[in-house]
């Protein structure tokens, strides 16, 4: 039997757990319909098994006075929450408070007069929510892209959660060159380096690793290409079904990890699954 072991970073970070944890609460306690703007987290076994309680995926804030919206970690422009409110929802937010402290710092560096980059993907809906509360700001992904953007004399910098901090490094270094001052927020959250870096490690000491977490989540498709750079007998599966005993035949030993979306159930649930499979094979 290898030795099997879960990353010392993994699965589900505070600001998921947080969002999960409030819609279950109100799928026990709320009496009308509820729905997320959104999936709630890109795993797609977490947005089924809520729908089994009820909770169903909105593309758009529904007209139906009473029922619930429950906001993403992502975070929303203002304006949703408004409309959301003013036709009669009950609106639950499960923004990450990591997400609101990089609206508030872009909302203050625009108060304070700076012109506000946002260092992150364009189009990704925290971005786009950050940009709603620093109208005028300008998102950023990469230090070449500041070519296209007029600079004024003040720049403030925020940044989305989960970029790279050398990302972050090449925009403000590049700005420094060009603006007159530059004032910088690093937003960027620990739970995506954490979890990549304690990836990286334990893939290196292990003969197979196993990634579980949604194909569509960018944090896991992220680990697994990390993973798969020292250990090339990595898999990354969304479900324990995909497990193939084959996988594990010589192994000493099993690295598990799971990008931020991955609740810690589905990570014990794998192991499990790795044990019974091995105990087959011996
Ligand atoms: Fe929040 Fe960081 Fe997770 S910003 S949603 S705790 S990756």
């Amino acid at each position: 039997m290898p030795k099997i072991t879960v990353a010392e970073h993994a699965g589900a970070c505070y600001g998921v757990q947080r969002a999960l944890d409030l819609v279950q609460k109100v799928a026990r306690e709320a009496t009308g319909a509820i729905h997320t703007l959104g999936p709630l987290i890109h795993n797609p076994q977490v947005v089924e098994d809520l729908a089994a309680e009820g909770v169903t995926v909105v593309s758009d804030v529904p007209a139906e006075p009473g029922s619930t919206l429950v906001l993403r970690t992502h975070g929303v422009v203002p304006q949703v929450e408004k409309t959301a409110r003013e036709r009669g929802l009950h609106v639950v937010d499960a923004t990450c408070p990591y997400v609101k402290r990089v609206h508030h710092a872009a909302e203050r560096l625009q108060q304070e007069g700076y012109q506000v980059l946002v260092v992150g993907e364009a189009g990704h809906p925290e971005v786009e929510a950050i940009l709603g509360h620093a109208p005028g700001a300008r998102a950023v992904s990469c230090a070449a892209e500041l070519d296209g953007i007029e600079l004024g004399r003040r720049v403030g910098v925020v940044v989305q959660t989960t970029q790279a901090k050398p990302t972050l490094d090449a925009v403000v270094s590049e700005l420094m060159a060009r603006a007159g001052e530059v004032c910088v927020i690093n937003t960027i959250c620990e739970a995506t380096s954490e979890r990549q870096k304690a990836a990286r490690e334990l893939a290196a000491s292990s003969d197979v690793m196993v990634v579980i977490g949604g194909r569509n989540s960018a944090n896991t498709t992220r680990l697994a290409t990390i993973c798969s750079a020292s250990c090339e007998r990595t898999h990354h599966i969304e479900t324990c079904d995909e497990l193939e005993a084959s996988w594990f035949a010589g192994a000493e030993h099993v690295g598990v990890t799971a990008g931020a979306s991955t609740p810690t159930a589905q990570i014990d649930e794998l192991v499990a699954s790795i044990e019974s499979l091995c105990t087959s094979l011996a």
